[in-house]
């Protein structure tokens, strides 16, 4: 059952305890990810808070990440890997699943969502959530927006901050947006409250015409 249907069931956010403006989208990414998917990669995984989240006894995840210092001992549930973004270390088709959080701002995109593309089995999907550079007027709305969210929501959370390496985005929302579709043109580009956005893809299915 994908534990976003737990999160209804309570009412309670499962990282109220321990939220940022990440964290908050965890629930939304896994309700993303089909139940019948076994094989997860979760790339830029830090300390691995996501990949705990969606680890259970169906699935295997592996965490991978560039930092030797966040990355946690694998256990049974999450094998954790060092490694590049821009040259994973797995077989083409290895995951049925791929997510990247707050990771593409800090590698050459083009290359990072090439080789998720890489690693993803025919029907996989490809999930990232990040956040962009203000724009300008156009993103006005969404900023005051974020803001509001951000002040009204934040009241009931306990702030968490993740121990793993943060960096300002250079590309505009507009020009995260661009990206993703010439890398990806089937992708699809939701731009979220609280200054995020997620980009999901599927690689065809052998089916797909
Ligand atoms: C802002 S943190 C996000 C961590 C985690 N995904 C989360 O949501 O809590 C960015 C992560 O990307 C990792 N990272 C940066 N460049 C990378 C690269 N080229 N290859 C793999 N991981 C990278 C960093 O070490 C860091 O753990």
């Amino acid at each position: 059952m994908p534990r976003v249907c737990r999160v209804r069931a309570s009412g309670v956010h499962p990282f109220a305890e321990r939220w940022n403006h990440n964290t908050h989208y965890f629930p939304l990414l896994a309700s993303r990810i089909p139940v019948s998917t076994t094989r997860l990669l979760d790339v830029g995984c830090g300390e691995g808070t996501f990949c705990r989240f969606v680890a259970d006894e169906h699935r295997t995840v592996v965490g991978v990440d560039h930092d030797p210092s966040v990355l946690p001992a694998s256990t049974t549930s999450v094998r954790y890997v060092l490694g590049s973004a821009e040259t994973l270390p797995f077989a083409d088709g290895s995951f049925d699943a791929v997510t990247m959080t707050m990771v593409l701002h800090h590698v050459d995109p083009g290359r990072a969502l090439a080789e998720a593309a890489r690693v993803l089995a025919p029907g996989g999907i490809l999930l990232t959530l990040g956040y962009g550079r203000f724009g300008g007027w156009r993103d006005l709305a969404h900023e005051v927006r974020d803001v509001v969210t951000h002040r009204v929501l934040s009241r009931r959370m306990r702030a968490w901050e993740a121990p793993t390496a943060k960096a300002d985005p250079s590309a505009t929302w507009e020009e995260v947006r661009a990206m993703a579709e010439a890398t990806l043109p089937s992708s699809t580009y939701r731009r979220l409250p609280m200054w995020r956005y997620l980009v999901e893809w599927h690689q065809p299915s052998g089916e797909d015409s």
